[in-house]
């Protein structure tokens, strides 16, 4: 393992529970400047911090491995926020403000480094995202949203055309406005195949890709066995009621449950669950 103990994640030390260490990440310009240099260069370029001060050192641990080589395989992570008490929006639809503001600029830190963003439509429908790099330096990543049954409409926020690529993976025919790329792929029991999705960005160009949600969306990314890593980031908020975070197949007893190695890192108010799923 190097000493950022990332890259290849297989060399990541296995906390148990209590042997977890808690991180605090605190982003500054140069690690930040070098992550970005890194993401352009491809992995192999990706050079250790000059000055190893324990912040730098958690945010290049917490960072670099999402700039794991994509060149033999497509690269998939995800993220979500969501509450102490497992939402991720309140009923009425409110899921601006889960994450604070440290949360929130740990997104844009993972669109940064993406290639493709993706959510499913209800998230586009309910949130109307630009899904852009807005609170970091960083290009936008391209913008995908599944949409089996075309239910979007063409004016929602992620469709404007900005400059960014903008794609939709459907199983109808419905027409998408000149410079949205349509990806239309066959359902099966409902559903369009995870993995034809990587296969359809990848054949894009578009290999390393964020999954932003929602839960559903993620769920089944992670059930295909696609999801690389998984960040859940918990902000301290109790909603009482709202849509759910992840939606994964049920174990029916705990001895069956995933239990992914996982870091652990602070981002300002909110807890960051950083979990290898390799
Ligand atoms: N806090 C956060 O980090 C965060 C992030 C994103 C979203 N959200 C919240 O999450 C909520 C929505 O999440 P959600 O889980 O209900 O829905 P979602 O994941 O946003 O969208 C689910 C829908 O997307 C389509 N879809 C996704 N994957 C598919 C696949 N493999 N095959 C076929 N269709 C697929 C389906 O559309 P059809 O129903 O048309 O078949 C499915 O019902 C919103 O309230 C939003 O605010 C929170």
């Amino acid at each position: 393992m190097d000493r950022y103990g990332t890259v290849n994640a297989n060399a990541l030390v296995a906390c148990s529970p209590e042997e977890v260490v808690f991180r605090r990440v605190q982003v500054s310009e140069s690690v930040w400047r070098a992550l970005l240099a890194s993401r352009t260069a491809g992995a192999a370029a990706v050079a250790p911090v000059t000055d190893p001060a324990a912040s730098e050192e958690a945010t290049w641990a917490l960072y670099s491995p999402l700039l794991a080589e994509t060149a033999a395989a497509p690269f998939v992570f995800a993220q979500i926020g969501q509450s102490l008490d497992g939402r991720v929006a309140t009923v009425s639809g409110d899921a601006r403000d889960i994450s604070g503001r440290g949360g929130l600029e740990h997104l844009h830190r993972c669109r940064a480094l993406a290639d493709a963003v993706i959510v499913g439509v209800t998230t586009a429908l309910k949130d109307d995202p630009r899904l852009t790099v807005r609170l970091v330096d960083g290009d936008n990543p391209a913008r995908v949203v599944i949409d089996p049954k075309g239910r979007l409409d063409n004016d929602a926020a992620l469709l404007r055309d900005d400059g960014t690529r903008r794609l939709v993976v459907q199983a109808c025919a419905r027409g998408r406005p000149a410079g949205v790329e349509v990806v239309r792929l066959d359902e099966k029991d409902g559903r369009l195949c995870p993995r034809a999705i990587v296969a359809a960005l990848a054949a894009r160009g578009l290999r390393r890709i964020l999954v932003e949600g929602g839960g559903l969306t993620i769920g089944r990314f992670l059930d295909a066995g696609l999801v690389r890593r998984l960040h859940v980031a918990i902000s301290p908020l109790l909603i009482g009621a709202g849509p759910n975070g992840l939606v994964t197949a049920p174990s029916a007893r705990l001895a069956d449950a995933r239990r992914p190695v996982t870091r652990v890192f602070g981002l300002g108010g909110d807890v960051l669950f950083d979990c290898v799923l390799d």
